[in-house]
């Protein structure tokens, strides 16, 4: 890398973090007075604070970077011809905002996309922001230059293997009914110390990168979602790839990170649990019953 490019990398961090800090003072404000909560899917939600603070950082990255792209959740399609794009998440976390839980942040991740990449064709990853508004934390990364947590460089964990692994994953809110991540979650939280569902991707992948968790999953994810947590976990000394070990894609269909040390065992299990071998018995909840029962019987001394 020039230096050249190294500076201008640091100006598109700085100057997205500036966005990101401003729209989560807005996203503070929100959730201070409370918001109506509408409903985009069955119990897909969305807020007055996901749309106003699109809008904010869709107007704040124009004036800073007029000739970039926007791919936002809610709706902005700007510039999308160009070199680079924007992924953003202008409130990740709906769910937990709308109830009051203070788990959300902004994502903001650039995507560079070289000349005559198809539309389903990914560039490279060069820049993200992550912003937690309620813990006052800022995640940065840039290429090639590692990641930071308000200002400090973070890595990925050290801890190698899955049984003694804190790991995380989500549930989607559009399809329930067709996703089999419930197994997933089953199976997991058996093998390791625990399986998190803190409902942000964005800040479980920032945690991945900081060394909190070290691992995540989740099936059908939104590149709005993933593109700033995987350059932060990439940089951070992560790996990041689809279920299968392979390439990870930007439509984010299959989503699997780790510190690096835990990812084969990950894609192992993933194999097992698809070709649905060594699953782990549980009782019923019939089977369960029963077990109290005769529980209750013995302690009253009826037996
Ligand atoms: C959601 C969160 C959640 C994940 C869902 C996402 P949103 O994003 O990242 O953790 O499990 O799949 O849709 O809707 O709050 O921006
Ligand atoms: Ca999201
Ligand atoms: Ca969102």
């Amino acid at each position: 890398m020039t230096t050249a490019e190294s500076n201008q990398q640091m100006r598109w961090t700085a100057k997205a973090s500036e966005v990101a800090r401003e729209a989560g003072a807005r996203l503070r404000e929100f959730f201070a007075q409370g918001v109506e909560t509408e409903y985009k899917g069955d119990v897909d939600l969305v807020t007055v604070a996901d749309r106003t603070v699109e809008k904010l950082i869709r107007t704040r990255l124009g004036e800073v970077f007029p000739e970039h792209g926007i791919y936002g959740e809610e709706g902005t399609r700007e510039r999308l011809d160009g070199e680079f794009r924007w992924y953003v998440d202008p409130l990740d976390g709906t769910t937990n905002f709308a109830h009051g839980f203070p788990q959300f942040c902004v994502s903001m991740g650039l995507e560079q996309r070289g000349a005559g990449l198809k539309d389903d064709e990914d560039g490279a990853l060069v820049a993200a922001v992550i912003y937690d508004p309620m813990r006052d934390e800022l995640y940065e990364a840039e290429r090639g230059k590692g990641a930071t947590l308000n200002g400090k460089a973070i890595a990925v964990s050290k801890i190698a293997t899955l049984a003694e692994a804190l790991v995380a994953t989500g549930f989607p809110s559009r399809k329930r009914h067709q996703n089999p991540n419930i197994h997933f979650y089953h199976e997991i939280t058996l093998r390791s110390h625990g399986v998190r569902r803190a409902g942000s991707a964005a800040l479980d992948l920032a945690y991945v990168a900081a060394g909190r968790l070290e691992g995540f999953w989740e099936f059908n994810l939104n590149p709005w979602d993933t593109a700033a947590g995987i350059l932060l976990v990439e940089e951070a000394g992560g790996r990041v790839t689809n279920f299968e070990g392979g390439r990870f894609r930007l439509n984010s269909e299959e989503t699997l990170v780790s510190n690096g040390l835990i990812h084969e065992e990950l894609v192992s299990i993933f194999e097992d649990l698809f070709a649905g071998r060594d699953l782990m018995a549980l009782p019923s909840p019939q089977e369960f019953a029963a077990m109290r029962a005769e529980r209750e019987i013995k302690a009253k001394g009826l037996e």
